[in-house]
């Protein structure tokens, strides 16, 4: 007889007790709490007037291949669509990630948290960053990085971003952690920048310039505001050599990332490689460090994974979050629509792990380049 086995299902029972205490506090915290449920739902549809939020989610997923839509209006009006998806999942990514918004290179034992910081912290290290310099950061997000680089490296960050309610809120952060006097942010297309040549002495732009309709274009206009002999680095969202275009379920984990990010076309990362070359930069070192990461960089959104520090990514998490959202569309404290947003996000999570499994895609090609004297 196994004697050890009622101490064992006691042991299990009060771990599935912890997790479900855990994750019924972590319901209440998020229903009461800043960067609660109702933070959610009151930030949902951004600057979008909340009438009209469902009219914006059904044009979003208009422009998306699921939907009929296709590439060359994606690109076309590129803005519109890459406003609205930000509007639309902001307040989804703050509540699920917090303040920045991407994905890491991460060791075991690290949690995300300092594995995204660490991730941060790298690209300040392969800029060599100093004290005092104009730093510009490409697709800021909230401000979660430039915040966490401007005190890491004690330089001034501006933090370039075309979507008014992401600025309204990074501005509001950088207040509370009081670097507003030395760092700030432009709302600006990353295609035509309001700068003068030669104005930063370090570029980066963290899973953001994956947006661009082209990415030639938009590493020229770095190329030019960047002052000569400085670098340029970046983490982009690429597809990989793995990736092939005849493949049909290829096709389908590309379309539920564009759909469910936001995106035009992803590119291939040979593609970045000979857009950086065309725009003048000498490329120092390039590398997809999806491939060097002891914790896989999906590992939070795997659906086999459970976490409790980042709970509300794990497949319980998001279910309890898209329950959550019925409810509050349902008493209208959420703008008609809300699901939907949840909804492709979900698509979205689903795409990134599929693709991340089957290499075919990474959100951390990583390269630094230089603009030559
Ligand atoms: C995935 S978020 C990453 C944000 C930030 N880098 C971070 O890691 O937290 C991509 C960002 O790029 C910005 N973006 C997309 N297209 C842009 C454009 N054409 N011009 C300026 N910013 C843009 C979005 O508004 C969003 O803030």
């Amino acid at each position: 007889m196994d004697t050890t086995k009622p101490v064992r299902c006691l042991l299990s029972y009060s771990l599935l007790d912890s997790a479900l205490c855990l994750a019924f506090a972590d319901l209440v915290r998020c229903i009461m709490s800043k960067s609660g449920a109702m933070d959610l739902a009151s930030g949902l549809g951004g600057k979008i007037d909340k009438s009209d939020v469902l009219t914006a989610v059904e044009k979003y997923e208009n422009y998306h291949g699921f939907h009929g839509g296709d590439e060359e209006e994606r690109k076309a009006n590129y803005t519109d669509m890459v406003n609205k998806y930000y509007d639309l999942a902001t307040s989804f990514y703050e509540y699920g990630w917090g303040e920045s918004f991407h994905f890491a290179h991460r060791w075991n034992g690290e949690s995300l948290r300092e594995s995204i910081k660490r991730h941060e912290h790298f690209l300040a290290l392969q800029l060599g960053i100093k004290p005092g310099q104009k730093v510009l950061d490409v697709g800021c997000g909230i401000g979660g990085p430039l915040r966490e680089i401007a005190r890491f490296s004690n330089s001034s960050v501006t933090g370039l971003n075309n979507n008014e309610y992401q600025i309204t809120r990074g501005k509001e952060l950088n207040r509370l952690a009081g670097i507003d006097k030395t760092c700030d942010f432009v709302k600006a297309d990353f295609m035509k920048m309001p700068f003068p040549e030669n104005s930063f002495d370090a570029i980066y732009a963290i899973e953001a310039t994956c947006h661009a309709p082209d990415a030639y274009g938009c590493y020229k206009e770095i190329y030019r505001v960047l002052k000569p002999g400085q670098c340029f680095a970046a983490f982009e969202w690429c597809m990989t050599d793995a990736f092939d275009p005849e493949n049909a379920q290829h096709q389908k984990i590309k379309l539920e990332i564009e759909v469910g990010d936001g995106l035009p076309d992803i590119r291939r990362t040979t593609k970045c490689l000979e857009a950086l070359n065309q725009a003048g930069f000498e490329v120092i070192w390039e590398k997809d460090l999806a491939k060097d990461s002891p914790v896989p960089w999906y590992l939070p959104l795997d659906k086999n994974h459970f976490s409790l520090s980042s709970f509300r990514l794990t497949a319980v998490g998001r279910f309890i979050t898209k329950n959550l959202v019925k409810v509050l569309e349902y008493v209208r404290l959420a703008p008609q629509g809300s699901q939907r947003v949840s909804g492709f996000l979900e698509k979205a999570a689903e795409g990134l792990v599929d693709g991340g499994k089957r290499e075919i895609f990474t959100p951390m090609y990583f390269f630094l380049a230089r603009k030559p004297e």
